[in-house]
């Protein structure tokens, strides 16, 4: 890359629609991606923590909030407009609205609607946001489109079944797309996130964050740190600035290695062993 196009504001003069911006990775992003010059519109339906979130940001010169459902097209449509018509264009579209859905992880214990839930909003919306946000990005023959997916689209067993199936779909589609948008410059890429104490996992655990923190320390393979919605939100931006501006197509687990290990064998075997020297 020319080095003189490299700024220390990596978004300068772009502008971004972040959906699930009221919480969490979204919510973090939105702070980052302001930091780095972009003009950003939040979308959530949580207008209580996004519209104050919005004031502590910036001005409406620079970021703006929008009541959106992302499993309603009229909102996701009309947020796409609102971000071109506010400032003037669409760079970024990043899906990344999201819900865990009830927690048992069996089966027979999935219900049918809940299944339906998680899926309009988890895959329905992402696909409504990507609609249109193509919609105004491929005249304009360049964007980016980012979908927040999960360590369940890589890694099975740990997650409820329509969750894993619905973050194995945003895969599926982000692929997808981003061998029909290539031709119009447009790149689209997905972010895997680990286990991270958002309010997310914390209400669906019934875990406080402390407690959810020491869960995720003492289950992870990189030790000495424990992962945030800020890391999540430094790989959106990367993935949105212009230093990746050939990778489209890609998944960019960020879960410090945790996906990569299955060591129940070896725990086996030491569980083994031990009952042998002591037997
Ligand atoms: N926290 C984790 O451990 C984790 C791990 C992997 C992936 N994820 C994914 O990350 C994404 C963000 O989750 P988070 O952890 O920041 O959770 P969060 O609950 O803090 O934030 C999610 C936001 O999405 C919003 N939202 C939910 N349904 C919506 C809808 N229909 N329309 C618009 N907005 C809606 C919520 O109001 C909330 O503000 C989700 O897609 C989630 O599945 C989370």
């Amino acid at each position: 890359m020319d080095q003189s196009t490299i700024s220390s504001k990596r978004l300068n003069g772009k502008v971004a629609l972040i959906t699930g911006a009221a919480s969490g990775f979204g919510k973090s992003t939105a702070r980052l991606f302001v930091q780095h010059g972009a003009r950003v519109v939040l979308a959530d339906v949580q207008d209580n923590l996004a519209q104050p979130l919005c004031k502590e940001l910036g001005s409406e010169e620079t970021v703006s909030y929008i009541h959106c459902d992302v499993t309603r097209d009229s909102d996701v449509k009309e947020a796409v407009d609102f971000a071109v018509e506010r400032y003037g264009k669409l760079d970024i579209m990043y899906n990344n609205a999201g819900i865990t859905g009830q927690m048992d992880p069996t089966i027979l214990g999935t219900n049918g609607e809940n299944f339906k839930k998680v899926f309009e909003v988890n895959v329905y919306g992402g696909f409504l946001g990507a609609k249109h946000a193509a919609r105004v990005m491929i005249p304009n023959r360049s964007g980016v489109i980012l979908f927040t997916s999960s360590v369940a689209s890589v890694n099975s067993g740990e997650s409820p079944h329509a969750y894993a199936m619905s973050k194995h779909a945003v895969v599926g589609l982000m692929r997808n797309l981003c061998v029909e948008l290539g031709e119009f410059g447009i790149r689209v890429n997905s972010v895997s996130p680990g286990a991270i104490a958002t309010p997310l996992l914390r209400n669906a655990l019934g875990f406080t964050e402390k407690e959810l923190e020491e869960v995720v320390r003492s289950s992870a393979i990189l030790k000495g740190v424990v992962a945030t919605a800020e890391d999540v939100a430094e790989a959106a931006l990367y993935l949105c600035s212009d230093e990746s501006r050939v990778i489209s197509g890609h998944n960019l687990v960020v879960d410090g290695g945790y996906s990569t290990a299955n060591r129940s064998f070896s725990a086996a075997v030491i569980t083994k062993l031990s009952s042998d020297f002591q037997g």
